[in-house]
């Protein structure tokens, strides 16, 4: 296996593969993260659960497989996608047996490491009569005043993405109800994989993670009636790496959310690798006056920090400056203000040369931060494009900019609002460089703080 651009603190198996999270939920005070999970092969195979515990949201514990298909079962193919319900005390896990797709239940412990398949699966052997539909997948269930409801990804053929929406009163016996909310417009995708749909800040939330886009979005709104109906919709993180994100609420009332990163190499590297996937860091999800998502880094992840490598003030003339400290495995808090600067950044995983450099930068033209993975790698075979996500910065011109590099991954947040995830893969050994910069006018960078960070694993 090779491991030198396998990230060391962000979440993700020994080895093979990983897609989505499920079945995310706070039980007894631990956060337990499940996902799609190929422990056989880096490029997927038949999916099992994996499994992961924490304490404090930074650092996991790996527990055994926690579901794998069962031979001539309706999961014999795979267990996909799903969500964790807490029933009374009573921990269950709703997924999709595949093929076909059908909704299947398991009864947990109270470790959460054994799991007993309901001996009547599938609670749901396929989508209601008379539709005809293009994926049937995922569950998201919640409790209501009358009932448990279930969402479910689904697209109408030759038309757009959906949700279905079931009703069931004892987890087992589920009734449709009628589309929780269907796509209107073709750029929000044909097929809706992992619906989670939840209220956050006295509104209600819907993310989906639609095909062909391959790029999760939310949209807000207002649910009535048990229809959901949007005021407007964006992307959860437009870096280009982040798909297939799930929630949970912890005791203290806030909605998580982590994704998966996928690879953005050739299968062929993965195979060389021996893994591919790992898990975004999980984010405080709120919507601001306007209804847009907003995504901020769990300040519990401060906990990873080990050296402080640096903390300084400068200002920056038009100019970059290479500094003196680095390394892929790195935390880098910058506050910058702006004077008539029309870009400031940070240049991450940079060689010595330049050669090999990933470009975090704020456009002012544009009102937009940019990730710029243009130059981060020498091996044509990664992707190399600049992805990027609105963002106006107040009267004040703060950008309050936290970068989390991470091996191959290159996760940023900014202004407590926008977040963008993407991967960089560089060649070079010495391509843990970093620098900041400011051009086409001044800004002052009034706190820069680097720290080394350690692993997630315990
Ligand atoms: C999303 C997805 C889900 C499915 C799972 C299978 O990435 O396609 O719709 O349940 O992955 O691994």
């Amino acid at each position: 296996m090779d491991a030198r651009l396998k990230p060391g603190y962000h979440f993700a198996p020994v080895k093979n593969w990983l897609n989505d999270p499920n079945g995310m939920i706070h039980w007894r005070g631990s956060y337990h993260l499940f996902y799609q999970y190929g422990p056989f092969t880096p490029l997927g195979g038949a999916k099992h659960w994996g499994h992961a515990v924490s304490r404090d949201l930074a650092h996991w514990e790996h527990r055994p497989i926690a579901l794998s298909p069962t031979p001539g079962g309706p999961d014999k193919d795979g267990v996909w996608s799903g969500c964790a319900i807490n029933d009374d005390g009573q921990p269950m896990l709703a997924y999709t047996g595949v093929f076909p797709q059908v909704q299947c239940l398991a009864v947990g412990d109270e470790t959460l490491d054994h799991w007993t398949k309901y001996d009547a699966n599938p609670v749901i052997a396929g989508p209601p009569d008379g539709l005809a539909v293009t994926c049937f997948r995922d569950p998201c269930v919640w409790h209501e005043a009358d009932g448990w409801y279930m969402a479910l990804g689904s697209g109408f053929e030759g038309g757009l993405g959906a949700v279905l929406l079931y009703r069931s009163s004892d987890l087992l016996n589920w009734e449709y109800l009628h589309p929780l909310c269907k796509g209107e417009l073709e750029e929000t995708g044909r097929i809706w994989e992992c619906p989670n749909f939840f209220a956050l800040d006295g509104q209600h939330v819907l993310i989906i993670s639609p095909i062909p886009q391959r790029r999760a979005l939310y949209l807000s709104g207002v649910y009535e009636d048990h229809r959901f109906v949007a005021a407007r919709w964006g992307e959860v993180d437009p870096g280009g790496a982040l798909y297939a994100p799930q929630y949970m609420v912890d005791a203290l009332g806030r909605r998580l959310l982590i994704g998966w990163l996928w690879e953005e190499r050739t299968q062929e590297a993965q195979v060389a690798a021996g893994w591919a996937g790992v898990m975004s860091l999980p984010r405080v999800l709120s919507l601001d006056a306007d209804g847009a998502l907003c995504s901020a880094p769990a300040p519990e992840l401060d906990a990873l920090r080990m050296a402080q490598l640096c903390h300084v003030s400068m200002a920056l003339n038009d100019e970059a400056r290479v500094l003196q400290i680095g390394g892929d495995q790195i935390e880098i808090h910058a506050r910058f203000r702006l004077h008539g600067a029309q870009q400031v950044g940070i240049e991450v995983l940079r060689s010595p040369d330049g050669a090999e450099v990933t470009r975090v930068v704020y456009d002012v033209a544009q009102q937009r931060l940019l990730c710029d993975r243009t130059r981060a790698s020498l091996n044509a075979d990664t992707v190399r494009d600049v992805r990027s996500e609105a963002l106006a910065l107040g009267p004040d011109g703060l950008l309050d900019l936290r970068v989390y590099v991470d091996r191959s991954v290159v996760e940023s947040f900014a202004n407590g609002r926008i977040a963008l995830t993407s991967r960089a893969y560089p060649e070079r050994g010495d391509s843990v460089g970093l620098a900041v910069f400011a051009s086409g006018g001044p800004a002052e960078l009034t706190d820069l703080a680097v720290w080394r960070m350690g692993s997630c694993f315990a």
